[in-house]
């Protein structure tokens, strides 16, 4: 339960807000580097309330610029993506990547306006088959380097879509490692009904909810990127089952691998605006490319990547809203929910949508002042205190967000181990956890 004022400290990330300042010395995922062919489409994006345009300079660079013109406003979407910046459509402003205008050929040639006009422009970087944007002020810090990143791209696959909800309220599923044994399990808890799909495409789900223990104990600890949760639950055996999550700062997640696994998945919970959130996935094999087979579970969404998109529409992110959503109740299946599936709703990432959206009603924000909190929610308590805290203390003391001068620390795994009871998980997990500098690294 947190008070409304803390509430609205999580939840709220416009220009000016304690949380949007703390998100803006992040660097911001913007849209995958496949979207924007050189010269050409560009893509109208919305991070942190502001209105964007992404696009490719002919010569190959990524930026990223306000969607609407300094002038009077006109959308830079239908603008001419030339060489050196992006033209407005209306009258034929220039903005170079920076934001400068360096043209303004409505004006009297001998004009000097052109030099006055800046618009808003985020210097862009490019990695793992991703654009990122740095929106906070002064100097970007280095790119966080996860591991994906030093990956030939095929051994990485990335989706992403629009979820109807908060940033904050989204990206506590990603680190709530108690909901497994409810929303993404089978009613009954035997081997019958744990599918191969589910273990291979989604996390060890199955061999958790085969312990049959449903109420997890959990652990956090502290990191230099973030908090290491290790959720336990007990075999039959009588020895723990730890599961281990990551949190990376800001919003990043990577729910627990199985045991041994060579796949590793990421969430990235960005904000849109405060009832929007671009819920961001990444997968990649530690080892090799993925192969089509792999890869076609996650587009058919056997696992927690949802592919199946609706229509695009003209808003920002139009292209990756999903075909199941509220308004047709995520496709629910009323027989599978009476006779299989904890929940009948098709796909754990669906599933995940649907629970995230209701939360608090469609208001898009959930009130944590009435909710009631048991110690399953461990985990989430501490990442809000974590955010909480460093964006108060930016806000008071000018004290730097944490990680970014750590970027090496961002490269870890999640896992799953089972251990003797009262084994120090912490410690046992970290080989499995820190790869180091070039271990599994495949040549390019
Ligand atoms: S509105 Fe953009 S140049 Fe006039
Ligand atoms: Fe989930």
């Amino acid at each position: 339960m947190l008070s409304r004022e803390d509430n609205e400290l999580l939840t709220r990330t416009g220009p000016g807000t304690p949380m949007g300042e703390l998100l803006r010395r992040y660097w911001m995922p913007v849209v995958q580097s496949s979207e924007l062919p050189p010269g050409g489409k560009v893509k109208r994006v919305q991070i942190l309330c502001e209105r964007l345009i992404a696009y490719r300079s002919p010569s190959g660079t990524a930026g990223l610029v306000a969607e609407f013109c300094p002038h009077r406003g006109a959308s830079l979407y239908f603008g001419r993506n030339e060489e050196g910046g992006m033209r407005c459509p209306y009258h034929g402003w220039k903005f170079r990547q920076d934001g400068q205008c360096v043209d303004m050929p409505s004006e009297p040639a001998e004009s000097s306006f052109a030099a006055k006009v800046r618009t808003t422009a985020y210097p862009c970087a490019e990695a793992g088959g991703i654009v990122f944007a740095y929106m906070g002020p002064g100097a970007p810090p280095p790119l966080p380097e996860f591991e994906f990143m030093r990956y030939p791209l095929n051994h990485v696959f990335t989706s992403k879509r629009v979820q109807d909800c908060n940033w904050f309220q989204a990206m506590e599923g990603g680190i709530d490692s108690s909901h497994i044994s409810f929303l993404h399990a089978p009613i009954r808890h035997d081997a019958a009904d744990i599918t191969t799909d589910m273990d291979r495409v989604s996390f060890g789900v199955g061999a958790a909810v085969a312990t049959g223990d449903r109420a997890p104990r959990f652990d956090v600890v502290d990191t230099d990127y973030g908090a290491l949760i290790g959720a336990r639950r007990n075999e039959p055996d009588g020895r723990w089952h730890w599961r281990v999550t990551q949190y990376c700062l800001p919003f990043w997640t990577m729910p627990p691998a199985g045991q041994g696994e060579k796949v590793i998945q990421s969430h990235i919970w960005v904000p849109m605006d405060d009832t929007h959130v671009v819920n961001w996935m990444v997968t990649w094999h530690t080892e090799r490319p993925l192969t089509p087979e792999e890869i076609q579970l996650h587009v058919e969404g056997k696992g927690a990547h949802v592919c199946d998109y609706a229509p695009e529409t003209p808003e920002p992110y139009g292209d990756v809203r999903t075909a199941a959503n509220r308004d047709n109740d995520y496709f629910m299946d009323w027989d599978v929910h009476r006779t299989t599936m904890y929940c009948g709703i098709p796909g754990f990432g669906v599933q995940d949508q649907a629970v995230q959206e209701s939360q608090g009603g469609p208001g898009g924000i959930v009130d944590r002042s009435v909710e009631r909190l048991g110690t399953s929610d461990t985990a989430i308590i501490h990442v809000r205190k974590l955010l909480m805290t460093a964006a108060r203390a930016l806000r008071e003391k000018g004290t730097p967000a944490p990680g970014v001068d750590r970027p090496a620390s961002f490269c870890v795994r999640s896992t799953s181990i089972v251990l003797p009871p009262g084994a120090p998980w912490a410690d046992a997990v970290q080989p499995l956890v820190a790869p180091r500098p070039n271990q599994s690294l495949t040549p390019a």
